[in-house]
């Protein structure tokens, strides 16, 4: 099979190392990045760290607003997918590259498959959820890593295609860890095992109004122990325009890379984020997360007593931050960690179900 994958995107670069490698076993990958994300700490990094190959084309769309972004990036994908004539388009995740990609391809009715399928918030004023929901009616592989996620898609009368494979991320972890000087990352951020908070921020809703940015790290300093903030550009910019000051004991660093990011959640007395990749991590890796959000797509972390749901509430988050850590114990929520290899061989089987469906399309199926 040809497949072209699209990323554009911090967590798309990392939930793609682990398909890239298992796809290139078997298929032929073209691997497009649309240039959504283009500082060295956000993409480059984590292409050398992973190793994930070098993308065919990059598109060099950077930042915009999301109408015009979306557009820069569906204007070029199509073309491309013009000249490619790919079996397969395979997008990841909620982005607006995910997005781009899967309108692209169901213009051009190109098969088109979703890693990170069925997740959903319910709140529609995120720009991520309408990304997600059009991209998985438009699917016709869909790949869900939770039960959830599968649930959510027969909700909205999606059946076909849809397998549960569990997470591509749990795959990455599994792959990095082994591979992380804890230590040394220690020593470098300067902060002592289980006793620092790690955070992060960049969602839309936390960042974009200062009172919500100021509730929000307001929240972070509610910590008795120091935290650590790599610092998201979108965050980072926001804080500068509204001239916000940061609370001490909040101490703000770059972006971090995908290796001393394990290092730093896994050893974190706590972690409080936004990020859904790292609410995820924080479970897999045994760390209690405070999610300062009002909702999750990743409620299996919660119901599982390992993610409380505080919003920017301070009551919440304080009771959160006194709570006692949950038994060590923990359901495997989110795969086997092989989820790459099914998504590889089911990429395989999908051409006979769907090559009726795109004949007309598919000139190459191998
Ligand atoms: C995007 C995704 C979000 C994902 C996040 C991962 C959408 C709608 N949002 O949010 O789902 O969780 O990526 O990190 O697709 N910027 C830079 N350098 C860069 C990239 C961005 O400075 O390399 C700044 C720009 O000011 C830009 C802002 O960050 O306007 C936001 O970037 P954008 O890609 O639009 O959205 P994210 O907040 O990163
Ligand atoms: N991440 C990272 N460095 C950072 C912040 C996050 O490597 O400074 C990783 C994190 O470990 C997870 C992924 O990026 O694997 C999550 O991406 P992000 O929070 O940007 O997006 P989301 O998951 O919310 O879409």
């Amino acid at each position: 099979m040809k497949i072209l994958s699209i990323v554009g995107a911090r967590p798309q670069f990392i939930k793609a190392a682990p398909v890239s490698r298992a796809l290139r076993q078997r298929h032929e990958e073209i691997l497009v990045h649309t240039g959504q994300h283009y500082d060295q700490e956000l993409s480059a990094v984590f292409f050398a760290e992973m190793g994930i190959p070098e993308p065919d084309y990059n598109l060099g769309v950077g930042s915009g607003a999301h109408g015009r972004q979306t557009a820069r990036m569906l204007t070029a994908l199509e073309s491309l997918m013009e000249q490619a004539r790919p079996d397969w388009v395979l997008v990841y995740g909620d982005t607006n590259s995910t997005l781009a990609g899967a309108l692209a391809a169901a213009k051009l009715n190109v098969p088109l498959a979703h890693v990170e399928a069925g997740l959903r918030s319910f709140n529609r004023a995120m720009p991520e959820e309408v990304n997600r929901v059009l991209t998985d009616h438009c699917a016709d592989l869909l790949f869900c890593p939770t039960p959830t996620a599968v649930d959510h898609l027969a909700a909205e009368g999606i059946s076909d295609g849809v397998h549960l494979v569990g997470d591509v991320m749990y795959d990455a972890l599994l792959a990095f860890l082994p591979r992380v000087d804890e230590t040394a990352v220690l020593t470098r951020y300067e902060v002592t095992a289980g006793q620092y908070v790690l955070a992060t921020a960049h969602r839309a809703a936390n960042t974009d109004d200062p009172a919500r940015l100021t509730a929000l790290l307001d929240c972070l300093a509610l910590s008795r122990w120091p935290v650590l903030l790599p610092l998201h550009p979108r965050t980072a910019a926001a804080l500068q325009k509204f001239n916000l000051p940061v609370p001490d004991g909040i101490r703000l660093v770059e972006p971090v890379s995908y290796l001393p990011m394990l290092a730093l959640e896994k050893n974190a007395r706590c972690i409080m984020t936004d990020s859904g990749g790292v609410q995820k991590e924080a479970y897999l890796l045994g760390v209690p997360c405070i999610t300062l959000r009002e909702e999750t797509e990743w409620v299996e972390t919660a119901v599982h007593g390992w993610n409380v749901i505080t919003g920017l509430d301070r009551q919440k988050v304080a009771a959160a931050l006194a709570a006692p850590r949950p038994p060590a114990a923990r359901m495997p929520l989110f795969g086997d960690g092989t989820a790459a290899v099914q998504i590889s061989q089911l990429l395989a089987d999908g051409w006979k179900l769907n090559h009726r469906r795109y004949s007309s399309f598919i000139i190459h199926p191998s």
